[in-house]
């Protein structure tokens, strides 16, 4: 079996059930449950042996040890992570103690795993470390894309957390021998994104009639990727990864914020009309965001050349998937509006216009 950090939260959640559907191996699910955290994203494996849930923290080094001793899993994959830019503005320190006192804690309880196993399962045994390409900070309109040679520049908290974590991931390999292999991915979509990244928040913002608010002026370039291209492109590096390498993982797919917006506003005047005019009216451009990247882009060709893998979705086929999924599951969409989401609507978007 395998344990997965973080498997309760968008990209984690994703990955569990693409790895039972595709692979149909068990996992044991270590995950806090912060505000980010929901098991309604697995409610389809409820009842299902292959799905152990185990809610902690992942800086509980004894939770992690009796878990590993007891499951004997053959790999871990890291996914549990603060990943959300603006909340790490506002409070960076539950973004050092997960990202790297947590990543800290796994490494160390790993490396003792690891260190008594014998044979064919110390050989196998993998560590892989779900990373963002945020860690190499920020391009010009002209600078190449993003290869795993570039140097890390973090401009956010978050990215420098995350920066800090793939760093006590190399050094734990180059020092300490453990089997490791990260991934820096572009910004994911898909069904089970928590409404306070700019792409679910869009469409909650939109079929409530509030306005679609757009840092500066909507020109920030990011690469997008299908949630599920992500996750595929995980299993493939867990498979065939070469230890202690780096791999970018992307869509091929750059685009300015404003257009990510006017797209996602004219699927849903295809598919949802809305009585009052067309859901562009709605785009309201507030205050930028501090330090915020102007572009991101992956030249994703490594993990292409050494494992063949390429993502299955287009933008366009992956955005209008994610549209319809919103629109068919509005029940989860209202469970995760709770209290706390409306209190950190207010505080990240109330001195904004
Ligand atoms: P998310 O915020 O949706 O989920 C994070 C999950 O981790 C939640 O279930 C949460 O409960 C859990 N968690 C948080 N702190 C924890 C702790 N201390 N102990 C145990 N569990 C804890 O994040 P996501 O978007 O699914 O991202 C997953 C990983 O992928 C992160 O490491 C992130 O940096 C990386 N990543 C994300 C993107 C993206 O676009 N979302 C892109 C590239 C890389
Ligand atoms: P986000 O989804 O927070 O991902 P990240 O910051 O990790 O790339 O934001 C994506 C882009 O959208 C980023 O350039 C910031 C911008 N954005 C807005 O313009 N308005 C918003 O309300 C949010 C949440 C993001």
């Amino acid at each position: 079996m395998i344990l997965v950090t973080g498997g309760a939260g968008f990209i984690g959640a994703n990955f569990i059930l693409d790895w039972i559907a595709a692979v149909g191996e068990p996992v044991v699910n270590l995950d806090k449950l912060t505000y980010a955290g929901n098991l309604e994203n697995l409610a389809a494996l409820e009842g299902d042996a292959r799905h152990i849930f185990v809610r902690d923290d992942i800086c509980a080094r004894a939770t992690v040890d009796a878990l590993l001793a007891q499951h004997r899993p053959r790999a871990i994959v890291h996914f549990a992570a603060e990943s959300h830019v603006d909340r790490s503005i506002h409070g960076p320190g539950e973004f050092m103690r997960t990202n790297v006192e947590g990543t800290f804690t796994l490494l160390e309880a790993a490396r003792a795993y690891w260190g008594g196993l014998a044979g064919a399962e110390r050989e196998n045994f993998r560590f892989l470390h779900v990373s963002t390409d945020e860690v190499y900070g920020s391009l010009g309109p002209k600078d190449p894309p993003f290869a795993e040679t570039n140097p890390y520049e973090p401009n956010s908290p978050y990215s420098a957390s995350k920066a800090a974590s793939d760093h006590l991931v190399r050094a734990w390999h180059h020092t300490y021998g453990l089997p490791v292999v990260t991934t820096n991915c572009s910004n994911n979509y898909g069904p089970f994104q928590f409404p306070e990244k700019l792409i679910p928040l869009v469409m909650a913002n939109a079929l409530a009639g509030k306005p679609l608010p757009i840092y500066g002026d909507g020109m920030n370039v990011r690469d997008w990727l299908y949630v599920g291209d992500h996750c595929a492109a995980i299993r493939t590096v867990l498979a065939g990864g070469r230890v202690g390498e780096t791999y970018n993982v992307g869509g091929w797919n750059e685009m300015p914020n404003l257009t990510i917006v006017k797209t996602i506003c004219a699927l849903l005047d295809e598919m949802k009309p809305d009585a009052g005019g067309r859901y562009e009216r709605l785009v309201t451009f507030v205050a930028d965001r501090p330090g915020h990247d102007r572009r991101y882009a992956i030249d994703a060709r490594k993990i292409e050349r050494e494992l063949g893998w390429r993502p299955a979705e287009t933008f366009e086929t992956g955005i209008r998937k994610t549209v319809r999924w919103y629109l068919e599951h509005q029940d989860w969409v209202a469970h995760v509006q709770s209290g706390a989401y409306r209190e950190w609507v207010r505080k990240n978007y109330g001195d904004r216009e």
